[in-house]
This record gives C-alpha cells, structure tokens and sequence, in this order.
C-alpha cells in the first residue's frame, strides 16, 4: 500500500471516531467516498496507474474503500444508539416520583384523621387473617338493630333517653343505630356461612360528655362456621389486640359477661397501669370490648341452623382504642375540626397502614 493511501486510511479513521454526530459522520463520509470524495478520486484515477501497478492499486484501493465503509457503519450504529439514549432520558416522565410532603403542621400538610387511621389499621391487621369489611346503613329498623340480636323490650338500649328514633309508619320506629351489630344480621342473612367480616362504622347513643359522643364508632366482628369454638374468639382477639397496640406480650383477659345476643358473654381486659396510663404493664386491668359466641336465637333468626353453623361476634369503640393506643385524653377534639390538633394527631397519608411496618 502507498502512503498516501495509508494516511488517507488513517486520517479518515480518525475523524469518524471523532464525529460528535450523525451529521459530522455524514460530512466525514461525503468528503471520503462523496462524488468529490478523496478516496473517489484516487478511485477515478486508477486508470492512470501504469497496467503492471494497476491490479495491486485496485485491490488495495477496494481494501481500504471497504474498511472505511465498515467503520462508517460501526460509528453510525454507535451514535444512533447514544441519539436513542439522549432523547429517551430527555423524554422521561418519572411518575413513580412521590410528592415531596410539605413541612409538618403548614397548611398544605393534609393528614389522615386517627379515626380512619384506626379504622384502616383494623383492615389491615383482620385483612391478614382473612376477614372482609362490610357496612349497614346508619338508620335501622328496630329489628335489625334490637329484636333479630335477641335484645328484650325492657333492655335500657332500648328506652328514649338512650336511643334516637325517628318518626316512623305504624309507630314502627326507625333507630339510628346504637352499635354496629345490626351489621351480624345483615350480614347473616345475606351471604351464605362461612363468614368472615369485620364491620367499622358510626353509632349513635344518647350521650354528651368527655368520653361520650352522641355520634361515635364502632368495628364489630362476626365470623360464622361449622367448628368455630371459643379457642377461635381467643386466639383471634389476642392476636388483634398484640397488634394493634404493638405489644408483643400485651395481657389479655377473658371475663364472663352478658350479652343479649351472645351466649356465653366476655368482657376482654387488657393489662395497664391505671396511674400512668402505660399498657401492657403494672398489674391493672382495662376493659376494652365485647365478645361472645354468637346466640344460638340470633342464628335462627337469620335462618341458620344453630346445630349446624356456630360462630362468635365482638365489638368495641374505635375512639376508644384509638385514644388509649395514642394517648389522647378527651373523645372532643375528633370532632372539632380544628387543623392543630389534626396536624399533630394526623398520620401521613402516603404511608397507609400495613402490618409490615407495624400498624
Ligand atoms: N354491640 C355491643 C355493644 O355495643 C358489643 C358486642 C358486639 C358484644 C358483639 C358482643 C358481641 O356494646
């Protein structure tokens, strides 16, 4: 090979891996190969060459018009793929990018209320041992809410000073609801057993004080089955309450007790100490729910043999649990509204409940 060649070899290598782009590349090509192009024109003069020189002059020339071809090549790939890469990063929309909370207690810090906090905290931990949410409506008939659990005409839940009723055809009173246990019947009577639910939602009573609301919550749970027995209610709700409160070793207690529409009737305790307020520690004991397995003449009303299906039910106050688990002394301020006391109660909506973290 002849030196201009070579250097018209090298020469022309070293601008096409310096071609910033596809269109130097493109330049680098028509200045080499192009009508005018230094290679063509070594090309064109090949006839020139005497006849002896002329074959190795063509074979050489051929030689080095391919290699610059195939680098050409290989560069052009090379920059596309860089151009694809520029304009893919430019392009992007990153949508998993979590907004940026705003500081703590500015106005732009909304919060998820300790009430629904509570209420996505019991999805969470019933969710894991396979119960679903149901609901009932506010306003129920006296049936629903009274005779179907069993709750005689002389029960005090029943009288006017406790219950609000409202006006209603034949003198058939519709109550707002005073516990979500209507929700066991609805339940019962509509979806065929096994069952599995729990039940969050408003109650209401006749009561105003420091720890008593008119309005108020409740989350009962029903779970029916061929062999569910008293070992299943204990288990369940020690687990609950253990998770829950995030107390490993919380003491739980079972006391006898009396419920209309269970049968037998307990009363679950958890341990604390009732001068400091600490749970799961300093020997006294805390009421917390109601529980019990579920009343054989409550099945039957519902339309289930009591010899066939038995099941257990249990309900406490979501207010209630939800101040002892924080430490909030007064039942008032969830009602308030007062953005204060929500920005310091409130938890952060963009980390919902889950047992993983621990609720
Ligand atoms: N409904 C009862 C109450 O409001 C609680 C309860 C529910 C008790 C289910 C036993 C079983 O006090």
């Amino acid at each position: 090979m002849t030196d201009d060649l070579r250097s018209l070899e090298a020469e022309t290598a070293a601008a096409i891996a310096a071609a910033p782009d596809l269109r130097a590349l493109e330049a680098v090509r028509i200045g080499v190969l192009g009508r005018n192009g230094s290679l063509t024109a070594l090309l064109k003069a090949l006839g020139a060459v005497p006849a002896e020189q002329r074959r190795e002059r063509g074979a050489a020339l051929n030689a080095a018009k391919a290699a610059i071809e195939a680098a050409l090549e290989a560069r052009r790939t090379e920059l596309e793929a860089a151009a694809l890469e520029a304009r893919l990063a430019a392009e992007r929309i990153d949508i998993t990018l979590p907004p940026r909370p705003a500081a703590p207690g500015t106005a732009a810090d909304g919060s998820i209320h300790p009430i629904s906090r509570t209420m996505e905290e019991l999805t969470a931990i019933f969710g894991a041992m396979g119960f679903t949410v149901a609901e009932g409506p506010d306003i129920e008939s006296d049936w629903h809410n009274f005779g179907a659990l069993n709750i005689p005409d002389h029960h005090p839940a029943r009288q006017d000073h406790d219950t609000f009723y409202l006006p209603g055809p034949d003198g058939r009173r519709p109550v707002l609801r005073t516990h979500t246990s209507p929700v066991q019947i609805r339940t019962m009577l509509t979806q065929p057993p096994p069952i599995r639910v729990i039940v969050p939602g408003r109650t209401f009573r006749a009561d105003h004080d420091a720890t008593h609301s008119p309005m108020f919550h409740q989350v009962e749970g029903l779970v029916i089955g061929r062999d569910i027995t008293l070992g299943h209610l204990k288990g369940c709700l020690i687990d609950f309450l253990r998770a829950f409160f995030g107390i490993r070793d919380l003491p739980v207690r079972f006391r006898s007790s009396y419920f209309p529409f269970t049968e037998p009737s307990m009363e679950v305790d958890i341990g604390w100490n009732r001068r400091s307020g600490e749970l799961g520690a300093g020997g006294d004991w805390l009421e917390i729910l109601g529980s019990g397995m579920v009343h054989p003449k409550v099945l039957a009303n519902c339309g289930l043999d009591p010899r066939e299906w038995q099941g257990f039910a249990f309900g406490m106050g979501i207010e209630r649990i939800t101040m002892l688990k924080h430490g909030i002394p007064d039942l008032r301020p969830f009602y308030e509204s007062d953005v204060r006391w929500l920005a310091h109660t409130g938890s952060d909506p963009l980390s919902p409940a889950s047992l993983h973290g621990g609720v």
